[in-house]
């Protein structure tokens, strides 16, 4: 068995939606900027935790891939704002699960740790020291959201997406990978207190995000796309053969300005920005999810994915996708819903800022 197939999928969107036109109401913006900007319409604002999110998007690809948690081998959580450290939030999900002899680990390389994850196990399992892995990329960025900076604090989202990958024999899975990480573009996209810092230490669950948006969108585009040249001339293929692409979703013209140095017809491109806006780690396996329940994704097909996030890590991959597109099954495990409207979700962060928000509070 030298193959890591994705034979499940599944995915948590929280229901609390914060839109352009919401935000508006609290931040010196507007739909029509945000929007063509960006590609945004609303985001999704969660009520519960990192893991949490994960836990229901990883209980949804095991039963898509009818598979049994106390047979898994391994849980990764792509994140860059799990809500511990130590123990790692992995291992909280996999108890959730009951997942009993699963090992489980954290990855952060923020926007691409789900991408870096999905590298790393599928090559665990190619070399046979494992045979089955979930890969999940959750977050619950809003946490990080500064309302004092607009040019950040409109594009981010929250969610978490889960793949299950299984050895097997046949030629299915990731098929090759490049992972990098740009030199010296480290404070382009930074949150300075999340961490032990002694210079940054704070109580604080409100993280303030440093950004250089024009500095990350230029190194973006030629991240991924040497990225991109990188895995298709290691496979031999030509973009002609892809036959979907599913980028990382933190700005349309980003996904645009790639789309075109390929010259690859936006057709072809899984685009959910709008919907979700900038999930960080979620964005792929989120998209990833609506695909295959959109039926878009198709047995046997070629999918390009590509990625970057701060630090910046960059990478791109190509999976061969299997013969299977349906779930086996469906869970029935649910979070309850936020019982409240979305300014009451965020008061608490629009306070700490400094923001006036009380005039939309629910009375
Ligand atoms: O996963 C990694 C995450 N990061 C990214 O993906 C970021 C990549 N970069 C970007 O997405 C874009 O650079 C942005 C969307 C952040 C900004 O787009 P831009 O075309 O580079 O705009 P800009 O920074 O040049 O700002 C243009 C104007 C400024 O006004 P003046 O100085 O021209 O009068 C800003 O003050 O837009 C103003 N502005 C806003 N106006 C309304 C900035 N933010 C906003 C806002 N609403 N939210």
């Amino acid at each position: 068995m030298k193959y890591a197939e994705i034979s499940g999928w599944g995915s948590y969107a929280p229901p609390m939606i914060m839109s352009n036109e919401d935000i508006s109401r609290v931040v010196d913006t507007n739909d029509e900027w945000i929007y063509s900007r960006s590609g945004i319409k609303r985001r999704h604002y969660s009520h519960v935790s990192t893991g949490k999110m994960a836990w229901l998007a990883s209980e949804r690809a095991l039963s898509s891939g009818g598979f049994d948690a106390k047979a898994l081998d391994l849980v990764i959580l792509g994140s860059t704002s799990p809500e511990e450290y130590c123990p790692n939030t992995a291992s909280w999900i996999k108890n959730e699960l009951g997942a009993v002899k699963a090992a489980a680990f954290d990855l952060n390389s923020a926007c691409t740790s789900w991408f870096y994850g999905l590298n790393v196990a599928s090559d665990m399992i190619k070399a046979g020291s494992i045979k089955s892995a979930l890969v999940i990329g959750a977050e619950r960025i809003s946490l990080a959201m500064d309302w004092n900076k607009r040019e950040s604090c409109v594009l981010f989202g929250d969610g978490a997406g889960a793949v299950l990958l299984t050895a097997s024999d046949k030629d299915t899975g990731l098929k090759t990978a490049f992972m990098s990480c740009v030199p010296d573009t480290r404070e382009c996209l930074h949150l300075p207190s999340w961490g032990l810092s002694p210079l940054h230490f704070t109580n604080d669950i409100f993280v303030s995000l440093n950004f250089e948006g024009q500095e990350v969108f230029k190194n973006a585009v030629k991240g991924m796309s040497d990225a991109i040249d990188n895995v298709l001339s290691k496979e031999d293929i030509q973009v002609a053969d892809i036959d979907l692409f599913i980028p990382h979703q933190a700005n349309m013209r980003i996904i645009q300005a790639l789309a075109k140095r390929l010259n690859f017809p936006m057709e072809k491109v899984i685009v959910r920005i709008d919907e979700y806006a900038n999930t960080s780690a979620a964005s792929i396996p989120l998209a990833m999810v609506d695909a295959l329940n959109d039926k878009r994704i198709k047995p046997g097909m070629n999918i390009l994915v590509a990625t970057f996030g701060a630090g910046l890590t960059c990478g791109a991959g190509i999976i061969k996708w299997g013969d299977r597109v349906e779930s086996i099954s469906e869970s029935s495990k649910s979070i309850p819903d936020y019982d409240g409207s979305i300014f009451d979700l965020m008061k608490d962060s629009f306070n700490h800022y400094g923001i006036n928000a009380s005039h939309l509070l629910t009375p």
